[in-house]
């Protein structure tokens, strides 16, 4: 089905992209990217380069006059870093000479693939796992991923997201937040990102919002960072996608995996799959009618729009758990790969917290898989033909 690489280290030139298998006709223009990719360096509590990286895509193949042509689609975005005067990354990570006079990182961090990456490939400079480990990946994955949403945008399908808490603030486990969101989804998932992007933590309440916003400045005043829960929603999809009958179609591992393929994800929920364990089972499962239609409805949506693998047609939810940021003010022990010595690691530029920019690289891995399964049930080579194949199934 749809196929994407990504390559490019965090201070290098740049990033790079592939999709494969977008049909012809969908509609893409690099601005319909770069609002993603903004949307991505939202979030109080960024570090310093949230200030100077613009993200603006260059699409190099694979669209003519702001439609998809069937062919492979080239992408590309600048490190700004790498281009800002004196950066010195151009000599960091230069693609020839032999680094005379480039001092080697030997710090591994706790909490980053520094220490394990180096041994894994034999490096005694800690620096191209570094590069290569970074969420700034994340940039170029939000650019490939989006043109997934924009397939399925054709379809009604919306993928939206919001933070539920940054460390101990924000909603809790009661699914406090329920009856906001469901506000919103009645006009799609888009709706929810249009209030949550309004927030500096992407969160639907005011109070809350301010609460994080000040959990987050006490806790880079003490040093330290911070992680969270974020919930990723799509609206308008077809009951149908994905399968039960073998372990590699079911959609919710696919979901899952597409959650904790994101750097510091490190627990997934889909539906209300955590508070549901302790529910008995006649407060969960999501009951059947028919309404005046004879089409099927539920009563609610415990199960997050899956079973059996499958979609259900209620709203998707996803609800991601991420660690708080690696990273420090205050020193972490460590010991130096060259000398053998235990050191406390050295602090670089970093966020305190990434709660809300995961949530939105989210919404971008999740359109992904959800693009996915749709092509492989309404699936043709051009977007006139995937729409008549879906009026005629659906
Ligand atoms: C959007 C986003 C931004 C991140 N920013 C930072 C950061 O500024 N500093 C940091 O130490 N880690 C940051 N991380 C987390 C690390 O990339 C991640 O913890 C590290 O690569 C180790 O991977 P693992 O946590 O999946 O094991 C960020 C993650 C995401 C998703």
């Amino acid at each position: 089905m749809l196929r994407y690489l990504t390559a490019g280290e965090s201070h290098g030139e740049a990033l790079v992209g592939i999709v494969e298998g977008m049909p012809a006709g969908v509609p893409l223009t690099a601005g319909m990217i770069n609002g993603h990719l903004a949307r991505r360096w939202l979030g109080f509590g960024r570090g310093g380069r949230a200030k100077f990286e613009q993200d603006q895509v260059h699409i190099y193949s694979g669209v003519r006059f702001s439609k998809t042509i069937a062919s492979p689609i080239a992408l590309r975005l600048e490190n700004a870093a790498y281009m800002r005067d004196k950066s010195g990354w151009p000599e960091v990570m230069a693609l020839e000479g032999d680094g005379a006079g480039i001092e080697p990182v030997t710090l591994p961090r706790p909490g980053h693939a520094d220490l394990e990456g180096a041994r894994k490939y034999g490096f005694d400079d800690i620096r191209p796992v570094i590069d290569r480990a970074s969420a700034r990946e994340t940039a170029m994955r939000v650019a490939c991923c989006t043109i997934a949403r924009v397939l399925l945008k054709q379809f009604g399908i919306q993928v939206g997201s919001h933070v539920l808490r940054i460390g101990k603030v924000g909603w809790q486990e009661d699914g406090s937040w329920h009856k906001q969101r469901d506000a919103l989804l009645g006009s799609g998932a888009e709706a929810v990102n249009g209030q949550a992007d309004q927030s500096q933590v992407r969160i639907l309440d005011p109070e809350l919002s301010k609460a994080c916003v000040e959990h987050i400045r006490e806790t880079k005043r003490s040093g330290d960072s911070l992680g969270g829960v974020y919930e990723v929603v799509v609206t308008g999809v077809p009951p149908g996608l994905g399968s039960y009958v073998h372990w590699d179609r079911r959609l919710t591992g696919q979901l899952a995996q597409a959650i904790l393929s994101i750097q510091a994800q490190k627990a997934v929920e889909i539906g209300d799959g955590i508070v549901n364990t302790s529910r008995p089972g006649s407060n969960v499962h999501d009951e059947i009618y028919l309404n005046n239609s004879q089409d099927y409805q539920r009563r609610s949506n415990h199960a997050g729009g899956l079973e059996g693998g499958m979609t259900n047609g209620m709203p998707i939810v996803v609800r991601g758990y991420m660690k708080p940021i690696p990273t420090l003010i205050k020193p972490l022990g460590t010991v130096d790969m060259a000398s053998g010595e235990s050191q406390p690691t050295r602090y670089e530029r970093s966020d305190v917290t990434s709660v809300p920019a995961a949530s939105t690289v989210a919404e971008a891995t999740v359109a992904w898989v959800i693009a996915n399964a749709f092509l492989e049930k309404f699936g043709a080579d051009s977007l006139d033909e995937m729409q008549k194949r879906f009026s005629d199934i659906s």
